[in-house]
């Protein structure tokens, strides 16, 4: 949307005063010592694999595009963060529950776990809400972190130290506690009250890498959940109203992932004021992916970006009972032309666009090559705001 992007240029200019702190000859490598990341199938790069060796993402065509053999990433390829580690010369994130091997973590640790979502899974058996993927949220991938630290840095300001050195990726997560929330029969309206707790589970989580010694963290907002192929399949309506005309997404579940980036934006601004000098990036993954599905054909995707490239049939090639990776699905020939990869993923390509446009910008403020410089303390983030009128937040 080209309103949205010369409102965000301007802003950068405007208010982005940044100092060189940093004298080598590449302006990218040497930012970071090390990454440790956190969230769901979106930057797992093998942790849930490895805990349930019979997900359907350990078997072909997982990986096919650029491993060549199934990794545990649900994609045909490379995710955001193996995108983020490679833009910064570092090493491919090690999934941290695979790590019985002795695999050095000193340039950071994956957490993220396919199926995760924000809030405990005990928080939802007291609500009595069943139907979890995963049991494993955020809460617990944050004291995987502090259990390591130990291993990486002896003393509190020796962690503080390396820790400076890091860059936190913070997400995306919630999308999976959305899903979980509809598949126990929760109304659209009704999870839109949820969004607040799920946020906060996100906010207290940078709180605590923060007083943990982060200096430099990225938190991304969920995706346009309603472009979906498994939720524009499950969510099916015969209302034509329902969908949005431009983009063939469904409105209300964009809203709600709306709902929710208005109210994270709103929380890391507290928390910015409460650490000013802590630089906390939000990563606008929503907008990224809806210049894509607006034109998917400007950007290489003549597949359109809402259909599956690996499914077994159905109007967006997504069957959730035949699942890519399990013998009945197919294949596409080229997924390079599709943006979505198995009905809930991207695939590679359309994880490269993502990670292009938060490393680069525009969508994320400052661009993640940036913070690698000093910002000035007097800086102003900008909202990345979204068209949301039914969910709008009060600021
Ligand atoms: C592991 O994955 C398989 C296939 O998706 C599933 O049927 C099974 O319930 C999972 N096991 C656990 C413990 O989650
Ligand atoms: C989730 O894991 C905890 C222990 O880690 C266990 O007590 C609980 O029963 C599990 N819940 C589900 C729904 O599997
Ligand atoms: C799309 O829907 C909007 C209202 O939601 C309407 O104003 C517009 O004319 C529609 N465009 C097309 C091409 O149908
Ligand atoms: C999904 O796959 C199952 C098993 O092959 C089949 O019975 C069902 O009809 C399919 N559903 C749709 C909507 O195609």
């Amino acid at each position: 949307m080209a309103f949205f992007s010369s409102t965000l240029f301007f802003n950068l200019h405007l208010f982005l005063t940044i100092f060189l702190s940093f004298s080598g000859t590449d302006p990218v490598s040497g930012c970071y010592n090390s990454i440790f990341s956190f969230g769901d199938s979106l930057t797992d790069t093998g942790n849930w694999l490895y805990i349930n060796s019979s997900s359907n993402i350990g078997n072909f065509p997982y990986g096919e595009t650029f491993f060549h053999h199934p990794t545990g990433r649900s994609s045909d390829g490379r995710v955001v963060v193996d995108f983020i580690a490679q833009a910064f010369g570092l090493p491919f994130l090690p999934p941290y529950r695979a790590c019985s091997d002795g695999r050095d973590l000193r340039h950071g640790a994956n957490f993220a776990v396919a199926g995760a979502t924000a809030i405990d899974a005990a928080s939802y058996e007291e609500k009595k809400i069943g139907g979890v993927v995963a049991n494993i949220s955020l809460v617990d991938q944050i004291e995987w972190f502090k259990g390591l630290l130990p291993s990486l840095c002896l003393s509190s300001s020796g962690c503080r130290k390396f820790l400076r050195g890091s860059l936190f990726l913070v997400g995306e997560i919630g999308g999976n506690d959305y899903a979980q929330l509809f598949s126990n029969g929760w109304s659209l309206e009704k999870i839109q009250t949820f969004v607040p707790q799920v946020v906060s589970t996100i906010t207290s989580a940078v709180d605590t890498l923060i007083e943990h010694g982060a200096m430099t963290l990225v938190v991304p907002g969920g995706l346009p959940l309603g472009c979906f192929a498994s939720v524009l399949t499950f969510g099916a309506s015969l209302n034509k109203e329902d969908y949005d005309n431009e983009t063939g997404c469904l409105k209300r579940w964009n809203e709600l992932l709306q709902y929710h980036n208005d109210r994270l934006q709103i929380e890391l601004d507290r928390m910015r004021n409460l650490h000013p000098h802590v630089i906390i990036i939000y990563a606008d993954y929503y907008n990224s992916a809806m210049r894509i599905y607006r034109s998917p054909l400007q950007f290489g995707f003549s597949k359109g970006a809402l259909s599956a490239c690996c499914g077994s049939g159905g109007p967006y090639n997504y069957n959730s009972s035949v699942l890519c990776g399990t013998h009945e699905a197919r294949i596409c020939n080229d997924p390079s032309l599709y943006w979505n990869w198995d009905g809930s993923h991207p695939t590679e390509g359309g994880h490269r666009m993502i990670a292009d446009d938060v490393i680069s910008g525009p969508y994320a403020f400052p661009p993640i090559t940036c913070p690698c410089l000093q910002l000035a303390s007097h800086v102003k983030y900008p909202h990345y705001h979204t068209k949301s009128q039914s969910f709008r937040a009060s600021v």
